[in-house]
C-alpha cells in the first residue's frame, strides 16, 4: 500500500512539472521577466497544495486531469507567495528550493513583479480550464479569497505585524490558518470544485484540508529550528533572526509535535465518510512526518 502511494504521488507531481512546464510557452514579452518566474516555479518543491488539487479531484469522483489548470493555478499562486516571502522587505532569506532567492538572481524589481505575474497568470489558467462555467466561477471566488487579504495575504500582514512583540496563541492560530491554511484548504476545495462536489462534501474537504494546513505550518515551524539548510532548502534560522511569533516560541518543540499530532488526528477524522480516503490519510500522516 505504502509503495502505491508512492508511486501516485510521483505520477501527480510528474503530471504537474509538465502541466508547470507549459504555462509559459515563449508569450511573455520581457525574457527576464518569464526566466526569473520560472526559475521558481520550476525549482522543483513538494508541489504539496497541487497534488492535494489532484487527489481530491479523484476523492469527489473527477479525474486528476480535469483538475489539472486549477492545481497549477494553486501552485503559480503559492510560488509567488515564497517569491515576495523571501523579500528583503518581508523574511529577508536568500536561499529557496536549494537555489538563491528570486531577488538574489535577478534583482528585487523583477522578483516583485515575478510574483506579479505569476499571481495574474493563475487566474488566467482557472480561467481557461475545460470545466463547466460554474466551476470556473467557483474556483476564482475560491483562490481568490484563499490567496487575498482575508486569507494569505492577511496572515502575512499579521506575520510581518507581529514580528518583535509576543502575540496571543489565539492570535498566532489565526496568523498561521491564514498566512498558510486557507492556500492549503483552496487546494483541495480546488479539486473538488473541480469534481462538482456539493457543498456538504466540499465542507467535510475543507475541514480535512484546514486542519493539515495547520498542521504544516507547525511543521515548518520545527523544522526551521531542527534543520540544516543544506536539508531543507532554504534558509533556517530565519524565524528567529526576524523575531516572528510561531509556535516553537509559544509552546516549544515538544509541545509543537503534540500539536501537529493532535492536528493531524483531526485532519483524518474529517475523512470519514468518503469512499476511499487512503491516500489523502496517507498523505496527513507523511506531512506529519516531514523533514523537508
Ligand atoms: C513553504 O511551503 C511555505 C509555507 C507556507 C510553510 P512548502 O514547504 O510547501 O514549500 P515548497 O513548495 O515545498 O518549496
Ligand atoms: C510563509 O511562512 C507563508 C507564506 C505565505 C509564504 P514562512 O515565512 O514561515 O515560510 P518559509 O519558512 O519562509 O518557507
Ligand atoms: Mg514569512
Ligand atoms: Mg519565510
Ligand atoms: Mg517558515
Amino acid at each position: 500500500m505504502e509503495n502505491n502511494f508512492t508511486e501516485l504521488l510521483a505520477q501527480d507531481q510528474t503530471l504537474i512539472e509538465s502541466g508547470l512546464g507549459k504555462i509559459f510557452q515563449g508569450d511573455v514579452q520581457y525574457a527576464d521577466l518569464q526566466a526569473s518566474m520560472e526559475y521558481s516555479l520550476l525549482a522543483g518543491g513538494k508541489r504539496v497544495r497541487p497534488v492535494l488539487t489532484l487527489e481530491t479531484c479523484r476523492l469527489c469522483g473527477g479525474s486528476r486531469e480535469a483538475a489539472l489548470p486549477f492545481a497549477c493555478a494553486v501552485e503559480m499562486v503559492h510560488t509567488y507567495s515564497l517569491i515576495h516571502d523571501d523579500l528583503p522587505a518581508m523574511d529577508n532569506d536568500d536561499l529557496r528550493r536549494g537555489r538563491p532567492t528570486n531577488h538574489m538572481v535577478y534583482g528585487e524589481a523583477t522578483a516583485i513583479l515575478a510574483g506579479d505575474g505569476l499571481l495574474a497568470a493563475a487566474f488566467e489558467q482557472l480561467a481557461r480550464a475545460e470545466l463547466p462555467a460554474q466551476r470556473v466561477v467557483e474556483a476564482v471566488a475560491c483562490l481568490s479569497s484563499a490567496a487575498g487579504p482575508s486569507g494569505m495575504v492577511g496572515g502575512q500582514a499579521l506575520d510581518i505585524a507581529g514580528e518583535g512583540h509576543a502575540l496571543s496563541q489565539g492570535e498566532l492560530e489565526l496568523l498561521q490558518s491564514l498566512k498558510t491554511g486557507a492556500l492549503i484548504s483552496a487546494a483541495a476545495e480546488l479539486g473538488c470544485i473541480a469534481a462538482g462536489g456539493g457543498p456538504e462534501v466540499r465542507e467535510r474537504i475543507r475541514l480535512y484540508a484546514s486542519a493539515l494546513g495547520r498542521a504544516f505550518q507547525v511543521r515548518d515551524d520545527i523544522l526551521d529550528v531542527t534543520c540544516t539548510a543544506a536539508e531543507l532548502g532554504k534558509t533556517v534560522g530565519s524565524d528567529q533572526a526576524n523575531e516572528k511569533n510561531t509556535f516553537v516560541t509559544a509552546l516549544g518543540l515538544e509541545g509543537c509535535t503534540a500539536l501537529v499530532e493532535q492536528l493531524t488526528r483531526q485532519a483524518v477524522d474529517a475523512l470519514e465518510g468518503f469512499q476511499a480516503p487512503d491516500f489523502h490519510i496517507w498523505l496527513a500522516r507523511q506531512l506529519a512526518e516531514r523533514n523537508k
